[in-house]
């Protein structure tokens, strides 16, 4: 056993922990990053697979997210937009293509009204929301014991209406069937990127890309912090007390004075606490668990739907995969869709073989784009349900009452055990801009924490 002693250990090497230690690095403490896995950057992961680029993991940005774009700056990547030219594409109740363009997808006059109605009531709900707080709301707890699902069925009897409401914090965010989280869960979710009608818009929230793909952000991160970085090193064990930690793996100890728990927390009980930790946090964790979705990716010998005067973006609340886009990588020739199969749709497919889940997929592509969808060059599933480290996708979220119940701890340290991770964040939550929101944010904490003590000087 290797034993490393340092000021505090990070254990994951995902954009959280990635931004705590070098904001600490750049403080005056010295770091270990342990990473379970053989590569850096968690949920973000580029990847070639049978000779096509593909990001596996995350992949947008929006114009909301300043700490990612700071980031991305800082770091001199590029970035270039998602292609939009064109119509979009939605899937009605009665199965067929109906092409359009702006905001408001086809729907009957009275489906439409609706829909813009209860949107500004929910913009109106999420203005009142401070998504760093939103159990402090005095309506958290009866927005926190309805279910999503329930709150839009009691607003509207357009079934229409409802799905297409849902499904933008449902199927496409937290990505879970729509009676399993509240209200309030939906509205954290709309206000962590500024407003309900943002997170709808394709167009705000798929905004960007960056060349070469967004797991160049944890890649640079990583670089600058060189052998501080030890890769498959999955911490077993935690002993802790006031005056710090030591971590285990099977081949390393890492003495600190602090810990940054920068992962999922589903994953918290894969370490062994020593002591317990409190009974408030074996509570909370509990009531968190990660949503689930496939990320699809076809790669054909040209964007075809593109001649068409198609823009990629399409959707459907009925549809197997809810949406899909133009997901072609800057400077390729070659056309890539992605599409999305959520939740119990996702459950559903993974009973069939793979074959027919690739079948059924591209069928469901077809429906919108023709098909030439049918026959990609390259096909992938991205699956992170079956990833040890990870468990689903695209992030934790409180099941139903567990947000106001639970919410404002999820954060607080626990001795010298701080937590930092995309899905506690407020702004940004369950996205690369809410774990560098959360990097920066215990970063700053311990450092603080450690200028009391005289460990840092002060003012650096
Ligand atoms: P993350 O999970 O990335 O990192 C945690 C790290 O800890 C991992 O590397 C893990 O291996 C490691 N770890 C866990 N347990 C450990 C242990 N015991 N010991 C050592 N290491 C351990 N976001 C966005 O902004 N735009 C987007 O387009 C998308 N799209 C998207 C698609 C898909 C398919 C996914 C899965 C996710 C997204 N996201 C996204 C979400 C985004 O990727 C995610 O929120 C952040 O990358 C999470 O970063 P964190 O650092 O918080 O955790």
């Amino acid at each position: 056993m290797a034993e490393i002693t340092r000021d505090v250990l990070i254990i994951g090497a995902g954009a959280a922990g990635l931004t705590a230690a070098n904001d600490l690095r750049k403080a005056g403490l010295s770091v270990a990053v342990l990473e379970a896995r053989d590569r850096v950057g968690g949920r973000l992961w580029t990847d070639v697979i049978e000779g096509a680029m593909l990001e596996i993991g995350g992949q947008w940005v929006s114009p909301d997210q300043d700490a990612l774009k700071d980031t991305i700056e800082e770091l001199g990547l590029e970035t270039y937009s998602r292609y939009r030219e064109g119509d979009s594409v939605y899937v009605g109740p009665d199965g067929k293509a109906h092409r359009f363009t702006g905001e408001m997808f086809p729907v009957a006059p009275e489906t439409e009204a609706e829909i813009a109605r209860v949107t500004e009531i929910l913009d109106a709900l999420v203005a009142e929301i401070d998504p760093d707080r939103p159990w402090a709301h005095p309506s958290a707890e009866d927005w926190d014991t309805i279910t999503w699902d329930a709150w839009l069925r009691s607003q509207t009897d357009d079934d229409e209406a409802v799905r297409n409401l849902a499904f933008a914090t449902g199927s496409a965010m937290l990505t879970k069937p729509t009676h399993s989280f509240s209200l309030l869960q939906s509205l954290l979710m709309a206000a962590s990127a500024g407003s309900y009608s943002n997170l709808v818009d394709a167009d705000f929230i798929l905004d960007k890309r960056v060349v070469g793909g967004l797991q160049q952000v944890p890649l640079r991160l990583a670089e600058r912090l060189g052998d501080d970085v030890l890769l498959n090193q999955p911490v077993r064990g935690l002993e802790w007390s006031d005056t710090g930690v030591v971590a285990t793996t099977d081949q390393h100890t890492v003495r600190a004075r602090h810990a940054i728990l920068a992962h999922a927390p589903v994953l918290y009980s894969r370490i062994a606490f020593d002591p317990p930790l409190p009974r408030r946090q074996h509570q909370l964790h509990q009531h968190l668990s990660m949503g689930f979705v496939i990320k699809v990716h076809a790669v054909y010998d040209r964007p075809f739907w593109r001649e068409q005067g198609l823009s990629g973006t399409a959707f459907s609340p009925y549809e197997l995969s809810h949406e899909a886009y133009d997901n072609t990588n800057h400077g390729d020739e070659r056309g890539t869709l992605v599409g999305f199969v959520s939740d119990a749709n996702a459950d559903g497919v993974f009973e069939l073989s793979a074959e027919e889940r690739k079948e059924r997929i591209l069928e469901s592509l077809s429906h919108y784009y023709g098909p030439e969808a049918k026959n990609p060059v390259v096909y992938y599933e991205s699956d992170w349900g079956s990833e040890e480290w990870t468990r689903g996708a695209y992030a934790a979220s409180f099941d139903m009452g567990g947000l106001h119940r639970y919410g404002a701890d999820l954060r607080t340290a626990v001795g010298p055990i701080h937590f930092a991770c995309s899905d506690m964040a407020g702004a940004g939550y369950q996205h690369v801009d809410g774990a560098i929101r959360m990097g920066h944010l215990v970063a700053s904490n311990i450092v603080d924490a450690s200028r009391d003590a005289g460990a840092v000087e002060s003012g650096s």
